[in-house]
C-alpha cells in the first residue's frame, strides 16, 4: 500500500533568517526527490514550514519594538516568494505557531506524560542563546565555546520537565539494526549509533526563562522546549492531535513519512530524540533520513553572522532560478561540504545548460523546422548508429533510474550530460544538415533518433529543471510523460523509437548565455573547473615534453575508501583502506589530515598511484598514493569523477 505513495519532509526553517543558498539547497533536494516519485507515478506529500518558537524569536521581536506573531507572520512571505521562484512544489506549509500545530504538541507532551516519560528536576548546563541548544560540559570547569556556533555560552539552572531518553538507548539501537538503511550516508548513520552506545542522558523538553513558546500541558509557567516543539511538525500536518475522521485518515495515510531530508548539523535531533518520542507514544518511525553537508561560500558555511550568505532571488535574476537548481543537484554530492562561487555557477551555466544543452535542442529544432521537419516520422526499424545510440539511451536510463533511487543525484545528473555529449557527437558524425542535400530520408531518420534521445533527456532531467522541460516537451510536442510501475527503467526504455514528434520553435532560448557582470556577492572561493570547462594548458617546451609511454609509465587506479582512519602518532597523516576491485585492497597513507577529517573520506571514489614502491609513512605501510590538489594551506581536493567507475579502472 506505501508504495504508491511518498511522505517527504523538509526541516522547519527558524523564521528569523530570511531563506538563503543553504535552506534552499535542503529544499531543492526535496522537491526533486518529490518530483522524481511523482514521474514515477506516486501520490506525493511534500512538507515543508517554519520553526516560529523561541527566545532568539522573542527577542529579535523586542528590538524591532514588534510583538513575536507580527513579527514572525512578517518573515512568511520571502519564504514562500523564494520558493515559489524555484518552482519548489510543496503540499503543506506548516508554521510552528499554527494552531492546529500547537494542539498536536500538546498531545504528544500529554501522551508522553501519560506513559510516565516525563518527569521534573533542575538541570544545570551549558547554553547558547543564539542556537536555542544546551552544550555538554562541566559547569563547574571551563566554559566551551558553542560547538556550532563558536559563540560564548552561558550557564543556565532551571527547573524542566525530563523526557526519559536514557530509558529508549536500547530500543533505538534495535530499530537501527533492524533497519539498516535508515540513514543515508552510512558515516553519519555511524555517528548516530556511537552516540547512542555511548549513553544517552535525558532530555530537557520545557524552559521556564522562554515565554515565547507553546504552553507546557499542566504547567503554565513553562513552555514546551524547542526539538519537542519542533519535530512534531512531521506529524501535525497530517492530522496528529486533531479530533476529526479526516485527521485520523490523514494519520493513517500518510505516516510514517518515507524521507526526512536535514543537513548534517540536525541529524541527532532527527534520529535519536525524534525516533524515541514516536517509540514513546507508539507511533512508527521515518523510514529514512537523508543528510546532506553544507554549501559553503568562501570556505565557511553560510551564515548571516559571518556575512557570506547567498540570497536565492539575486541568484535566480543573474543565473534562473533552474540553472541553479541543475547547479545545486549536479555539483555538490551529499557526502561532502561543496564550495560554492559565482564564477562557478557561471561556468556551469554556460557551459552545461547554454552550450551543451540548450544548443543541442536549437540546433535540433532549427535545422528540422528549416527544412519541413514539423513532422518527424518514427523510425521503423533501427539499423546501425540508431541501435548504438538507442543503446547509449538505454544505459543512460538504467544508470539515472538507479543513482535516483539511492539519492545520488549528481551521479544521476552526470549520466544524463554524457549521453547529452553523446547526442552532440552523434549529430557531428552524421552531419544532417549535410545529408538533407543529398538524401532527406536519411536526414529525417537523423533528426528522429536525435529527438528520441532528447524525450529520454527531458524526461528524465523533469525532476530537477521542470519549467525549462516542459519548454523542451512543447518543442517536440509530446506530453510530459509519466512512469507509472514498478519499474521505470523498463518504461523508460520502451519510449519507442518509432515515435512521430510534431515539432514547434522555442519561443525563446532555453538557456541564454549569461555575459553580464557578476552580482554583488560576498568573497567567495575560486571555481572548481566544472566536467566541462575548457582549460587552456600552458605550452610546454619540446625539451621537457614527457611522451606517451611516460605517462604509461604511472598506473593510476580508481579505488573506493572503505575505512580512514587519523594515526596516533601523526598530525598530517591519515591511514586509508581502499578497495580496487579486481586489483584488491590496500593500505594507504596520506598527509592529508589538516585538510578533511576521516569520516569526510570514507565512501568516496579517488584516484591513487599504485606502482610507487611499499614504503612506511609514520610507522604505517603505504602502498600507493592518493592524487589530489591542494592550496598549500587549507584544503586538498581528491579528483572527482563525473560518474561512478568500476574499482581498479585504470586513469588513462
Ligand atoms: N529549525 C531547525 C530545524 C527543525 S526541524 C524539526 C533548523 N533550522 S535552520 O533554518 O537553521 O536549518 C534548516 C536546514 O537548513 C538544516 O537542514 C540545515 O542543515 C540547512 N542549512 C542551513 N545552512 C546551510 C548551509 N550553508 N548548507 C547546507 N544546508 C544548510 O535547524
Amino acid at each position: 500500500m506505501a508504495k504508491n505513495k511518498f511522505y517527504c519532509t523538509t526541516p522547519i526553517y527558524y523564521v528569523n533568517a530570511a531563506p538563503h543558498l543553504g535552506t534552499l539547497y535542503t529544499t531543492v533536494i526535496a522537491d526533486v526527490a518529490c518530483r522524481w516519485n511523482a514521474l514515477r507515478g506516486k501520490e506525493v506529500f511534500f512538507l515543508t514550514g517554519t520553526d516560529e518558537h523561541g527566545q532568539k524569536i522573542a527577542e529579535k521581536a523586542e528590538q524591532l519594538g514588534q510583538k513575536p506573531q507580527q513579527f514572525v507572520d512578517s518573515m512568511i512571505p520571502p519564504f514562500k516568494a523564494a520558493w515559489q521562484r524555484y518552482g519548489i512544489e510543496y503540499t503543506k506549509f506548516i508554521r510552528t505557531t499554527d494552531k492546529a500545530h500547537e494542539k498536536a504538541v500538546v498531545e504528544l507532551i500529554e501522551r508522553l506524560m501519560a506513559s510516565d516519560d516525563v518527569y521534573k528536576s533542575t538541570y544545570q548546563g551549558f547554553y547558547c542563546v543564539p542556537d536555542e541548544t544546551f552544550v555538554a560540559g562541566d559547569v563547574d570547569g571551563q566554559a566551551p565555546l558553542c560547538p556550532s556556533c563558536g559563540r560564548s555560552l552561558q550557564v543556565v539552572q532551571e527547573e524542566n520537565y525530563f523526557f526519559r531518553l536514557s530509558a529508549y538507548a536500547d530500543k533505538l539501537l534495535e530499530f537501527y539494526a533492524a533497519n539498516p538503511n535508515f540513514i543515508q550516508p552510512k558515516e553519519k548513520f555511524n555517528e548516530v549509533i556511537e552516540f547512542v552506545k555511548g549513553g544517552l542522558k535525558d532530555l530537557s523538553i520545557s524552559r521556564k526563562t522562554v515565554t515565547w513558546g507553546i504552553p507546557f500541558p499542566g504547567d503554565s509557567q513553562h513552555t514546551v522546549y524547542v526539538w519537542g516543539d519542533a519535530l512534531t511538525n512531521y506529524i501535525s500536518a497530517v492530522g496528529f492531535g486533531g479530533n476529526s475522521a479526516e485527521d485520523s485518515e490523514l494519520l493513517v495515510k500518510w505516516w510514517p513519512a518515507d524521507l526526512h531530508i536535514m543537513g548534517k548539523d540536525i541529524v541527532r535531533f532527527h534520529a535519536v530524540y525524534w525516533p524515541a518520542f514516536l517509540m514513546a507514544v507508539n507511533l512508527p518511525c521515518p523510514k529514512k533520513l537523508l543528510v546532506h553537508s553544507y554549501i559553503l561560500v568562501g570556505d565557511t558555511k553560510m551564515s548571516k553572522s559571518r556575512g557570506n550568505v547567498l540570497d536565492p532571488m539575486v541568484l535566480a535574476d543573474t543565473y534562473g532560478a533552474e540553472a541553479i537548481r541543475y547547479f545545486l543537484m549536479r555539483y555538490t554530492s551529499f557526502a561532502q561540504d561543496a564550495n560554492v562561487s559565482l564564477d562557478q555557477l557561471l561556468t556551469v551555466v554556460n557551459a552545461d545548460l547554454s552550450n551543451s544543452f540548450g544548443n543541442l535542442v536549437n540546433r535540433v529544432l532549427s535545422l528540422a523546422l528549416a527544412n519541413n521537419g514539423a513532422v518527424v516520422p518514427g523510425m521503423e526499424s533501427l539499423e546501425n548508429d540508431g541501435v548504438v545510440l538507442r543503446e547509449k539511451a538505454h544505459e543512460c536510463i538504467a544508470s539515472v533510474c538507479d543513482e535516483m533511487a539511492h539519492y545520488n543525484y549528481h551521479l544521476a545528473m552526470a549520466a544524463i550530460w554524457k549521453f547529452i555529449a553523446e547526442l552532440n557527437a552523434y549529430l557531428h558524425e552524421q552531419q544532417p544538415w549535410k545529408i538533407v542535400k543529398t538524401d532527406t530520408k536519411r536526414f529525417f531518420e537523423i533528426i528522429s533518433m536525435t529527438c528520441h534521445g532528447l524525450q529520454v533527456v527531458s524526461t528524465l532531467l523533469w525532476p530537477v529543471m521542470p519549467e525549462k522541460m516542459k519548454l523542451v516537451f512543447a518543442a517536440l510536442g509530446i506530453n510530459q510523460p509519466i512512469l507509472v510501475g514498478s519499474d521505470a527503467t523498463e518504461q523508460l526504455r520502451k519510449m519507442t523509437w518509432n515515435k512521430t514528434f510534431k515539432l514547434t520553435m522555442l519561443s525563446s532560448t532555453l538557456f541564454p548565455r549569461i555575459e553580464v557582470a557578476q552580482p554583488a556577492q560576498p568573497e567567495v572561493a575560486q571555481p572548481v573547473a566544472s566536467a566541462q570547462t575548457a582549460v587552456v594548458a600552458p605550452v610546454v617546451a619540446e625539451a621537457s615534453a614527457i611522451t606517451i609511454d611516460d605517462f604509461a609509465k604511472v598506473e593510476m587506479l580508481v579505488g573506493t575508501i572503505l575505512e580512514c582512519v587519523a594515526m596516533v602518532n601523526s598530525k598530517k597523516l591519515l591511514k586509508l583502506q581502499v578497495d580496487f576491485g579486481p586489483r584488491g585492497k590496500r593500505q594507504i597513507v596520506s598527509g592529508i589530515a589538516q585538510y578533511l577529517k576521516p569520516e569526510e573520506l570514507i565512501g568516496l571514489q579517488a584516484v591513487f598511484v599504485c606502482n610507487l614502491p611499499e614504503r612506511k609513512m609514520g610507522g604505517e605501510l603505504s602502498q600507493g598514493m592518493l592524487v589530489g590538489v591542494d592550496d598549500s594551506d587549507t584544503r586538498f581536493s581528491t579528483l572527482l569523477l563525473s560518474c561512478k567507475m568500476p574499482n581498479g579502472a585504470r586513469v588513462k
